[in-house]
């Protein structure tokens, strides 16, 4: 079941990052020439919430049930982990970026339920994805990224 959910966790990462990109987009598009936000702008904030939090969930459990999150700690422990660059990124930095981008998403999606105009709508959901999109690439295991890397897709 871990390593399905790995695979999982693996290719929700192309969803959200795709999702980000439409959104960013058409929010920019809005923006610049001051166009109503639709409904197919709120479900693409829908979609990549669902998304957002889905991940999440499976982060979660893969921290606190696989080998590179609590367990990693406890084997090496805390002060170690931080030495060690490629313990770090797995312990405290993908963890800590990914709940901040996923904070974020959710933020930026809450602008499209509430009482504002549609301009500050596009301009919220901007930059709150923007952010979220620019602080995910930085936080991936990327392949090039030479101690964490891990495969673009799952079982490659
Ligand atoms: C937008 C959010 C996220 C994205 C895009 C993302 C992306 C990824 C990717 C691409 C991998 C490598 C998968 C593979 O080896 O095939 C990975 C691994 C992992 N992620 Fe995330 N992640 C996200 C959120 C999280 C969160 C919030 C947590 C923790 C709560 C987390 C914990 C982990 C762990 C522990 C692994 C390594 C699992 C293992 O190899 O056993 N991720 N993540």
């Amino acid at each position: 079941m871990y390593t399905g959910l790995l695979h999982l966790h693996n290719l929700l990462r192309w969803v959200i990052l795709i999702l980000l990109v439409i959104a960013i987009v058409k929010s920019l598009s809005g923006m610049t020439g001051k166009k109503p936000f639709t409904k197919g702008d709120k479900k693409i904030g829908l979609f990549l919430m669902i998304s957002a939090h889905i991940q999440l969930l499976i982060g979660l459990y893969e921290w606190f049930f696989g080998a590179w999150g609590l367990k990693l700690i406890q084997k090496t422990g805390m002060g170690e982990a931080m030495k060690e660059p490629a313990y770090r990124f797995w312990a405290v930095e993908h963890i800590t970026g990914m709940l901040i981008a996923i904070i974020l998403i959710t933020i930026g999606r809450g602008a499209s339920k509430k009482n504002i105009s549609d301009q500050a709508k596009h301009t919220k959901t901007f930059w709150f994805f923007l952010i979220a999109f620019i602080l995910i690439l930085s936080v991936v295991p990327w392949p090039f990224r030479e101690a964490i890397a891990r495969p673009l897709f799952p079982g490659m």
